[in-house]
């Protein structure tokens, strides 16, 4: 356990963006999260994951403390079900790849999404019809509390630890409930399609664990290539009359039923694309060609510049559509 001063995050977020924190540390378990903060009392501390929904636009002028506390273990296994503690710095992809393996079903949908397990719960990941909310049984915290599934008040990308995090808590470890019976959704985008130009007729978990992948790779950069951080924004959820007025002008304009007959879910990388922005290269930053909602650093791009780019974009969609986008990414 060791305090590094004036320490370069380039490698510890997705965007790759070059700042320094004051103070960075790891952690492996909640005795040394303690040993840590005590250290610092007063300090600004920020709890990094894998950085993948994280934008620096400035130094981080306090405590980094990294989590990397470990283990997966089995609590309860039968023929139908099982449930397991996952340690919050585990990496959410090997995550996945290990229930898929294991034949804990339904979480195949959520391939591929970097960052850690910590992490998923905080804004609720989603992805293919499927969100984490749907398997989480409880959350523990550094600070030995338990929330259970309702206390995290899971909503589209939100939890109580995005909404408020009153208690600062930090996720310590995830309790995970899984089906042991298949229960595919493959309704979702072109799962279906590549499952069919396979030939593959009774698919199971692995075979739509494999087509999700391929997708995502077909649309979304690696961020080892190509410094982002998934969307950007959230897609935002619009009043019925707005969308059929809009409706008017771009009858193409997609959009997704929602739990509230009022509102209606419209996808933000259309609205980007329509309005001119996708592909679109400034410098050394830009939005994906592929895929609008994902802006992107094409190396030494700054935070800053990302920030005013996400701010052109908000103004542009709020003036063409009268839709005020909500970034999704953290912003520090
Ligand atoms: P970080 O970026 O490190 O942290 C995110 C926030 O959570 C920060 O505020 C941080 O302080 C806080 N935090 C982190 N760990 C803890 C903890 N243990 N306790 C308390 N607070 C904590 N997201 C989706 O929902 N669906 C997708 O399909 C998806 N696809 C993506 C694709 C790409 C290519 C990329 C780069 C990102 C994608 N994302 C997606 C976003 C991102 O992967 C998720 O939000 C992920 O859960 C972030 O995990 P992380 O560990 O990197 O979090
Ligand atoms: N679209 C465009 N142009 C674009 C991008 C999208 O027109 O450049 C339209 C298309 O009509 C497409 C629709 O948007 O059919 C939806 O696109 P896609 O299936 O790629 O998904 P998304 O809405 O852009 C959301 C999540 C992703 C998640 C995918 C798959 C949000 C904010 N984003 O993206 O999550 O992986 O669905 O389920 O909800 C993330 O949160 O970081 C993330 C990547």
């Amino acid at each position: 356990m060791k305090i590094q001063q004036n320490f370069s995050l380039k490698s510890y977020n997705t965007f790759g963006i070059e700042v320094k924190a004051k103070y960075f540390a790891t952690f492996k378990s909640i005795a040394e999260f303690y040993e840590i903060s005590a250290q610092y009392p007063n300090i600004n501390t920020l709890i990094l994951g894998g950085g993948s929904n994280i934008l620096f636009t400035k130094d981080f002028d306090g405590l980094v403390l990294h989590n990397e506390i470990k283990g997966i273990e089995i609590i309860e296994e039968n023929d139908t079900k099982a449930i397991i503690k996952v340690g919050g710095g585990e990496n959410w992809a090997d995550f996945v790849e290990y229930c898929v393996e294991n034949n804990y079903c339904g979480i195949e949908n959520l391939a591929l999404i970097p960052g850690t397990v910590g992490a998923s719960i905080i804004q609720n990941i989603g992805a293919y019809g499927i969100e984490v909310r749907e398997f989480v049984a409880e959350v523990l915290t550094c600070g030995e509390e338990k929330y259970s599934n309702e206390m995290c008040r899971f909503g589209y990308r939100d939890s109580i630890f995005k909404q408020e995090n009153p208690k600062k808590s930090v996720i310590s470890y995830v309790i995970f409930k899984f089906s042991k019976i298949p229960n595919l959704k493959i309704e979702y985008g072109d799962i279906r399609k590549i499952l069919s130009a396979e030939n593959i007729e009774n698919p199971t978990p692995k075979d739509v664990f494999r087509a999700i992948c391929d997708i995502r790779r077909s649309k979304l950069p690696n961020p080892k290539e190509i410094g982002n951080a998934g969307s950007f924004f959230k897609n935002p959820e619009i009043q019925l009359s707005h969308f059929q007025y809009l409706k008017q002008n771009f009858p193409e304009l997609p959009s997704y039923a929602t739990s509230n007959p009022d509102k209606i879910k419209v996808p933000a990388g259309w609205l980007i694309e329509k309005a001119g922005w996708k592909g679109k290269k400034i410098e050394n930053i830009g939005v994906h060609k592929k895929q609008a909602l994902v802006l992107v650093n094409y190396g030494n791009g700054e935070g800053k510049e990302i920030e005013t780019l996400a701010n052109q974009i908000q103004q542009s969609i709020k003036e063409m559509f009268d839709i005020a986008l909500e970034k999704e990414v953290n912003i520090l």
